[in-house]
C-alpha cells in the first residue's frame, strides 16, 4: 500500500474567514458538504471566537447545526479561549483545534495574548474537551515569523508544543500564518519540535503569501510529517495578518502528492470541480494551480 498522508481541509474556516465575499449558510453548508464528496475526512468547519474580531465566523454554530455528521467525517472546531472551547463543546464539534501564537505582536492583535499566555489558557481548557470527549489539537500560529516582530525563535515554538503535549494534546500543528518559510526552515522546526514534543502527532498549516507553501509541504513531508492542513482553492487567510493570503490549495498538494505515489484519499476531479463551483459563489478566481491547468494526464 502506498504511504498516507492525510489532509486536513481548512477552506470553510481558514478559507471563508478571510475572503471578502458574504456566503449564506447554506452556501456554507453546501461547500463543506461538497468537500465530504471529495473525499475529505477531516475538516475544519468554523471557529467559535469573537463575532467582532471575525464577523465571517459568527454563524458557526449554525453551520455546525445543519451540516451532515457521521462517523467518518471529523468536524473541527477553532477556539482559542474558554469561551469559545464551550461554544465548540455546545456544537458538538468532533474535534477542537486551539490556536497558540509564537510570536507576541501577532498574539496580541490577534488574540490579546502573549504566547505563554496562549499555552497557559490551553491547559486551561484542555479538561473541558477532555471531560467531554472531545479530541483535542493546537495549532502553533506564526510558528515560522511574525507579521510584527520578524523572525520567531525556534525554542518558543518546542516549548509551545512541548507545553501542549503536557496539556494532553493529540496533535500540533505549526503555522506558516504568513508565508514566510522556507523548506530547509520547515525541516529545521519541526525536528526541533519533534525532538521537544515526541508524543504528538505533526501537522503543517503553510500559507502560499510567497510562494513556497507547495515546497514546505515537499519538505515536511521529507521529515515525517504525514497530516496536511489545506483550503479549497488556495482561499483564505487571517484578518489579523497583514497582506494575508490564502493556504496552500487542497487540489495542488493532492496532484502533488498523489503524482510522487502518496495515497491521500481525495479524488483530485472532484477537489477541483469544487474549487470551481467556488469562484461562482465567491464571485472571483481562486489562486489554485490545479484550478486553471486542470489535471494531467
Ligand atoms: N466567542 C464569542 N464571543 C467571545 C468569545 C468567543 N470565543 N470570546 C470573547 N467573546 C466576546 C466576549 O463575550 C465579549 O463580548 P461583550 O463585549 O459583548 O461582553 C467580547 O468578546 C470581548 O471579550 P474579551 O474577553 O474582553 O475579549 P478581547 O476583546 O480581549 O478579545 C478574543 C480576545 C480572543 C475574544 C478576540 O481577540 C478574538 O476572538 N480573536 C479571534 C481571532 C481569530 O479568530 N483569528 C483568526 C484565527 S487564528
Ligand atoms: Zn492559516
Amino acid at each position: 500500500m502506498n504511504q498516507r498522508v492525510d489532509i486536513v481541509e481548512v477552506g470553510p474556516r481558514d478559507g471563508l474567514q478571510n475572503d471578502a465575499a458574504e456566503l449564506s449558510i447554506a452556501e456554507k453548508v453546501e461547500f463543506i458538504h461538497r468537500l465530504d464528496e471529495a473525499g475529505v475526512r477531516r475538516m475544519e468547519a468554523g471557529s467559535f471566537v469573537s463575532p467582532r474580531a471575525v464577523p465571517k465566523m459568527a454563524d458557526s454554530a449554525e453551520v455546525f447545526r445543519q451540516i451532515n455528521r457521521g462517523v467518518s467525517q471529523s468536524r473541527i472546531a477553532l477556539a482559542l479561549n474558554e469561551k469559545g472551547v464551550r461554544r465548540a463543546i455546545d456544537a458538538c464539534a468532533d474535534e477542537i483545534n486551539f490556536v497558540l501564537v509564537a510570536g507576541e505582536g501577532f498574539g496580541q492583535r490577534n488574540q490579546k495574548m502573549s504566547p505563554q499566555e496562549t499555552a497557559d489558557m490551553l491547559a486551561h481548557c484542555a479538561p473541558l474537551a477532555h471531560d467531554a470527549n472531545i479530541p483535542l489539537s493546537a495549532t502553533i500560529s506564526v510558528a515560522f515569523g511574525d507579521p510584527y516582530d520578524g523572525d520567531v525563535d525556534v525554542a518558543v515554538v518546542a516549548n509551545l508544543a512541548a507545553r501542549a503535549q503536557r496539556a494532553g494534546v493529540a496533535e500540533v500543528g505549526l503555522g506558516d500564518t504568513i508565508g514566510v518559510a522556507t523548506p530547509w526552515q520547515v525541516r529545521d522546526v519541526f525536528e526541533r519540535v519533534r525532538l521537544e514534543a515526541p508524543d504528538v502527532f505533526l501537522r503543517a498549516h503553510f500559507h502560499d503569501t510567497r510562494g513556497a507553501a507547495l515546497a514546505n509541504v515537499y519538505a515536511a513531508v521529507e521529515a515525517g510529517v504525514n497530516i496536511i492542513d489545506a483550503s479549497c482553492g488556495g482561499i483564505g487567510g487571517c484578518p489579523f495578518a497583514p497582506a494575508a493570503t490564502g493556504n496552500v490549495a487542497t487540489e495542488d498538494v493532492v496532484f502533488m502528492l498523489e503524482r510522487a505515489g502518496f495515497d491521500t484519499g481525495i479524488d483530485l476531479d472532484k477537489m477541483i470541480e469544487t474549487a470551481k463551483w467556488l469562484e461562482t459563489i465567491l464571485g472571483h478566481k481562486v489562486s489554485s494551480s490545479l484550478a486553471r491547468a486542470g489535471r494531467f494526464p
